[in-house]
């Protein structure tokens, strides 16, 4: 079975992380998979809205880590800027619905969804200077518009996990339920929404978003040029290979 489901009923396109043995890290091929199924939501007429979702236990642990260190994107055309281009630049409401860690990926994807639902089990968090990386998917700019400046210093600088009611507090989160209610409640909001006249929902989405949607770009590639740089230097190559094998990584020398 596919590491990412894609289920299309009543107007809504559900795109559910199935590699839960890995803790639903992304592989290249899986944003490829993401990036097609956006692709294919946002050119169908019958899809008027995406939900993406984990289980109960797990939204995502982000990028696959040998996948950073064995075969780290290249060019802006590689499977993850494709996903994150799409996800930005997605016309319909994108809903997501957050169990258990969303880490790295996991958390700056939701700063493109619409709505955002989290069981009281989640734990978003944004570790890239931790792991010799710098911000992606424009979070740099989208994560102090709404965190303010010094909570978005301490969860990009300090890259600790945050649970839902904090991120509740801050605007990241519209609800926070019981891990086992959140993925059907995420699915009748999107229900709700994929039964509005779908034109009235792109024009009100590409209003809401108009202010930043050009600076959202414009940081998104200069975030992914110093991160396709990063990620081949020693720091993020010393913090790779630590977690593959099982230990603390020894920044002492880089
Ligand atoms: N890439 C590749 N494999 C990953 C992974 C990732 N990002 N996250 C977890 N896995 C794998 C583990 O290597 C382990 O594989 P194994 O069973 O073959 O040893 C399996 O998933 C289970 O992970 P484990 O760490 O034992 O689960 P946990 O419940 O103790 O912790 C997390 C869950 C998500 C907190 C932890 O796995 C984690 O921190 N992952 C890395 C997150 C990260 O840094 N992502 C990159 C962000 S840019």
């Amino acid at each position: 079975m596919s590491d990412i489901l894609v289920h299309t009923e009543a107007g809504v396109t559900t795109l559910t992380f199935n590699r839960v043995d890995k803790k639903n890290s992304i592989t290249s091929s899986m944003y490829a998979e993401l990036a097609d199924a956006l692709d294919a939501a946002r050119d169908d007429a019958a899809v008027r809205c995406v939900l993406i979702q984990g289980d109960a236990t797990i939204f995502s642990a982000g990028n696959d880590i040998g996948d950073f260190l064995n075969k780290p994107p290249s060019n802006q055309e590689s499977p993850v800027f494709r996903f994150l281009r799409g996800i930005a630049a997605f016309p319909k409401p994108v809903v997501a619905a957050v169990c258990g860690p969303a880490v790295g990926i996991g958390t700056t994807l939701l700063f493109h969804c619409d709505l955002v639902y989290a069981g009281d089990n989640a734990a978003f968090s944004m570790p890239f200077v931790n792991l010799g990386l710098c911000p992606e998917a424009a979070s740099s700019l989208l994560v102090p518009q709404m965190f303010g400046y010094h909570r978005a210093a301490e969860a990009l600088l300090l890259g600790e996990p945050f649970m839902a009611e904090a991120a509740l507090e801050v605007g990241l989160v519209n609800r926070v339920l019981p891990p086992t209610e959140c993925n059907a409640y995420a699915q009748q909001q999107a229900r709700k929404l994929a039964a509005k006249p779908l034109s009235a929902l792109i024009e009100t989405k590409r209003l809401l978003k108009k202010t930043q949607s050009a600076a959202v770009v414009e940081r998104m590639d200069e975030e992914g040029a110093s991160f396709g740089r990063m990620l081949r230097e020693p720091a993020a190559r010393e913090a790779f290979t630590a977690f593959m094998e099982k230990r603390r990584p020894d920044f002492s020398k880089v």
